[in-house]
């Protein structure tokens, strides 16, 4: 009997480390500063030009950038830790950022983690495919007219290195 409930103890605290991670969005402008310029395949000027930064911008000329059911889709984090309606943080997290399609960046963005993929992945970052993109661009959203990813996808391309 003891030791069931030793196993049970380690099997528990070892679940409890698994989950430790609690990842949380930081917003686009914190990975500038090491993903700008030509050095590093411009992605974040990239980025900026297209018109993922620009989502929020779409539904204010709307006059819909309070409802819900349009946030959800054109902002970054909405209600899960990122963009939240009056919140002193939002405006770092209106359109959708690297973090919506990368996942939450605030232990993977130290330079020890970000130089090994690995770990990177361990500390929450994505290598987004298809289902990443699908999370919005579905029949949900009210201009959706199909998506083929690998057209889309070269739309957005911001790869610099030869991967
Ligand atoms: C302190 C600097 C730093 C910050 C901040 C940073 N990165 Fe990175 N990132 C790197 C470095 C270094 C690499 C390795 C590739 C390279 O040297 O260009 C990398 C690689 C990556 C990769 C490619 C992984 C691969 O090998 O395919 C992704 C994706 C990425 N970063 C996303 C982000 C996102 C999103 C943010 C912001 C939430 C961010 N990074 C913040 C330094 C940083
Ligand atoms: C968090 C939601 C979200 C995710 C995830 C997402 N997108 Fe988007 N995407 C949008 C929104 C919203 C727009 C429209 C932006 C606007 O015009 O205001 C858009 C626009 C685009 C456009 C421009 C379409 C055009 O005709 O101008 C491309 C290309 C695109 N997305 C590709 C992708 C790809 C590829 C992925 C996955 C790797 C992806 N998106 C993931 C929400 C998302
Ligand atoms: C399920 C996700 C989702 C929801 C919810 C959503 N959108 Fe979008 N929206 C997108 C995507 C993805 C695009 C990019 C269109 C494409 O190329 O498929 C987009 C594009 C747009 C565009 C640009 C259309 C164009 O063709 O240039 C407008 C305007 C827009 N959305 C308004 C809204 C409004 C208003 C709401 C709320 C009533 C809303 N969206 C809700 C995902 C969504
Ligand atoms: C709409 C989704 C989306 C957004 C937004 C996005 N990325 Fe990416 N990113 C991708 C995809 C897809 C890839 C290619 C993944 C692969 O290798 O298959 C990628 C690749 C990368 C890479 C690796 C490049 C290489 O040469 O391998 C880096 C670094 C990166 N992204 C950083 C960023 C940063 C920083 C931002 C914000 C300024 C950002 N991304 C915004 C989807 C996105």
């Amino acid at each position: 009997m003891k030791r069931v409930i030793l196993v049970t103890v380690c099997v528990l605290v070892a679940l409890s480390l698994v989950y430790a991670g609690d990842f949380t969005y930081i917003g686009a402008k914190k990975c500038k500063m090491c993903h700008k310029g030509p050095k590093k395949g411009e992605v974040y000027e990239k980025w900026e030009k297209g018109s993922h930064a620009k989502a929020f911008e779409t539904l204010k000329a709307k006059g819909e950038e309070k409802n819900p059911k349009c946030l959800e889709c054109h902002v970054t984090g909405f209600n899960a830790g990122g963009y939240k309606v009056g919140d002193a943080n939002a405006a770092k997290f209106e359109g959708v950022g690297c973090e919506s399609c990368h996942g939450p960046g605030s232990e993977y963005k130290k330079m020890s983690i970000m130089k090994d993929l690995n770990k990177s992945k361990e500390n929450g970052l994505i290598i987004p495919d298809e289902a990443v993109c699908k999370k919005c661009h579905n029949e949900k959203s009210p201009t959706f007219k199909g998506f083929d990813f690998a057209k889309y996808a070269k739309k957005i391309d911001h790869k610099y290195t030869k991967k």
